[in-house]
């Protein structure tokens, strides 16, 4: 529906408003309350509107049943889970983004070139090369994962003489294998499995008592699978465990990597940030080093 210039002013503040209070408020409130089972059903069973709603309508409606019920995340207490807070800058950019909608599969337009220079900034906060390197903004880490481990197979599939985008994992008859601490997040395996290689493609090696991938563990199994047929090709370090920080010793990693030929690839989906403060900058030593980061 077409709303007058005046008309988006007027329900653009009062969405303002809406988002303002909200985080105004959070601080005070409990980071969570559970919905009762009327609360879920009210959203879940809304009918379908016949008509269009007016922005009223609909803007009564988020301020109802929708904003009182946060996952919790952008609350000062949230110590639960990893996922991040709302920034202030990114909700009200966010309008802007929505009124422009740009698709960035390609083209000439200004958010192809911005998507461009964030990826620079990120590889230049985390000490990544610049120069040959190229990266995305997608939808979060699972997404990244998957796109990471392709470009991997991809790499170890063109050694075998397979070029996948054509023939396919099936074209191979190799056995990839691909190396992981057990406290490497799930979605490593989920890539793993969407990208066709199978589950049993990745052998889990053990940690030290600080839940760090065992250096010796892997060289050891990457020795065993060679000499068992497998075709090592990749390791997936963390770099910020999701369960308890865990950074894996990144320098020692991307030596064994480029000593057996391997793709290295970091998972940094929340603690690559890390980096930046002083004390901490240290355990991410070879970050650099890797094929392919995620954060
Ligand atoms: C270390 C790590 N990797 C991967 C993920 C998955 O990220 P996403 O939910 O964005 O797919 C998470 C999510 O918490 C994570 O903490």
């Amino acid at each position: 529906m077409r709303l007058s210039d005046e008309e988006f002013r007027r329900l653009g503040y009062q969405a303002v408003d809406i988002a303002a209070r909200h985080l105004a408020e959070l601080p005070d409130r409990p980071v969570f309350q559970r919905m009762d089972e009327s609360q879920r059903r009210a959203i879940m069973n809304m009918p379908m509107p016949q008509v269009p709603l007016s922005g009223d309508e609909i803007l009564g409606t988020v301020a109802e049943h929708i904003v009182p019920h946060p996952m919790g995340n952008g609350h000062p207490r949230f110590f639960g889970w990893v996922n991040s807070p709302p920034a202030m800058m990114a909700v009200i950019t966010e309008i802007i983004a929505a009124a422009m909608n740009p698709s960035c599969a390609g083209g000439d337009h200004a958010a192809i070139y911005l998507e461009k220079c964030v990826i620079r900034w990120l590889m230049q906060l985390i000490g990544f090369p610049i120069e040959g390197s190229t990266g995305l903004l997608v939808s979060g880490t699972s997404a990244a994962t998957l796109t990471a481990l392709a470009a991997a197979r991809h790499r170890a599939l063109r050694e075998l003489g397979i070029d996948v985008r054509k023939q396919g994992v099936c074209g191979s008859q190799a056995r990839l294998r691909l190396y992981a601490s057990t406290q490497v997040h799930g979605c490593a395996q989920k890539a793993v499995e969407l990208l066709g290689l199978g589950s049993e493609c990745i052998r889990w090696i053990g940690v030290d008592p600080d839940f760090r991938v065992s250096l010796h563990g892997l060289r050891q199994a990457i020795q065993e699978d060679r000499q068992q047929g497998w075709y090592p090709f990749c390791i997936v370090a963390s770099a910020g465990s999701v369960h308890t920080g865990a950074i894996d010793p990144l320098d020692e990693l991307a030596s064994i990597a480029s000593e057996f030929g391997l793709w290295l690839h970091v998972d940094g989906a929340y603690g690559a940030a890390g980096i930046l403060d002083p004390d901490s900058e240290a355990l991410f030593a070879g970050i650099g080093r890797a094929d392919s980061v995620i954060l």
